[in-house]
């Protein structure tokens, strides 16, 4: 029973005693970004779990986010509050399905987002996130075919802003996916000098509609600097936090699913996290993220090649 813990002061107490560093992602409740070592976007964690020299990983996130923690850092013991944090995409995309269409396409380089197994990053020749994908794709040469997985939208986002035709998977962001133009365009009649800050995991009619695109980062960096009072944020909405702390004069408001409202764009896998499981995962170093050491060398390539072009 934790009710009677102070879980706050615990999980700092663990923190030091395990020499840990606790990661989160935006997408985090507020309880935990505001504890957090350090919170960003995936390339931005990507990066620090590369460079850490604490002992334990904490990761607030999904599972693939901890498991390229422990791609890039294996001597460290990574950690996942819930190991059922998985994601819509990552679901979307079984590596031997996966392996039948890169084989269907033998001419083509396999541009992977980061949000998939280890096993399809293995299958793959470059990684991108959605900070890095656009520098990364304008060093492949336009002769070269490309087939893009999990995420269609991100895909097909790249392939209009390049003109690029990579063939692309059919998966989806469930939480991105939810996003409902006609309730969206209702929002703008109301807020009409409100600009539209969306991430490219959107689907083609939402972004229609934005006049920023980007990360999770991207789009917070679009807040900090928009010369208005009030954006509407077309991802998840918990990044929200980090807008009203940083510019507490601001309004920010979600964008809406088909009810009117943004609460059904919570991603129901980053929500599995919570203060008690991040407490208990510090305190039992559980659930851990182990992998097979051949699977890690090879999913470390294709994470290795985004690390150098995207820099
Ligand atoms: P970024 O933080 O890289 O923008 O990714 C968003 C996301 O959906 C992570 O699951
Ligand atoms: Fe996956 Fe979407 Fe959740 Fe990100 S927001 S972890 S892409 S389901």
């Amino acid at each position: 029973n934790l009710s009677g813990l102070d879980l706050r002061a615990e999980i700092d107490r663990l923190r030091k005693d395990r020499n840990a560093v606790i990661l989160a992602h935006y997408y985090q409740k507020p309880e935990i970004q505001d504890l957090a070592d350090f919170v960003g976007d995936s390339l931005e964690l990507s990066r620090k779990a590369a460079d850490t020299d604490a002992d334990v990983i904490a990761f607030c996130g999904v599972k693939f986010m901890a498991e390229t923690a422990k791609i890039l850092s294996p001597e460290k013991i990574v950690v996942l509050p819930d190991m059922d944090a998985g994601c819509s995409l990552e679901d979307s995309c079984p590596p031997e399905q996966f392996k039948r269409f890169r084989a269907e396409h033998p001419d083509h380089i396999a541009l992977t987002y980061i949000n998939c197994s280890a096993a399809v990053k293995a299958l793959s020749d470059i990684i991108v996130t959605s900070s890095s994908a656009e520098t990364i794709i304008s060093q492949i040469p336009e002769s070269q075919p490309i087939i893009f997985g999990p995420d269609r939208h991100l895909g097909g986002y790249l392939n209009r802003k390049f003109g690029r035709e990579m063939l692309l998977w059919p998966g989806v962001c469930i939480v991105h996916e939810a996003f409902s133009e006609t309730e969206l365009l209702k929002l703008k009649a109301q807020h009409p000098e409100a600009p539209v800050a969306a991430h490219p995991e959107c689907p083609p009619h939402i972004i229609d509609h934005a006049d920023y695109v980007g990360s999770t980062s991207g789009i917070l960096q679009f807040a900090k600097n928009f010369p208005g009072d009030t954006l509407i944020v077309a991802t998840e909405p918990h990044i929200i936090h980090q807008m009203e702390k940083a510019l507490p004069e601001k309004t920010f408001i979600g964008a809406p699913g088909a009810d009117g409202n943004c609460n059904c764009n919570i991603c129901p896998y980053m929500a599995l996290n919570t203060m008690e499981k991040l407490y208990l995962a510090l305190r039992d170093l559980q659930p851990r993220i182990e992998m097979d050491e051949e699977l890690r060398l090879a999913a470390r390539k294709s994470l290795d090649r985004m690390l150098e072009m995207a820099s």
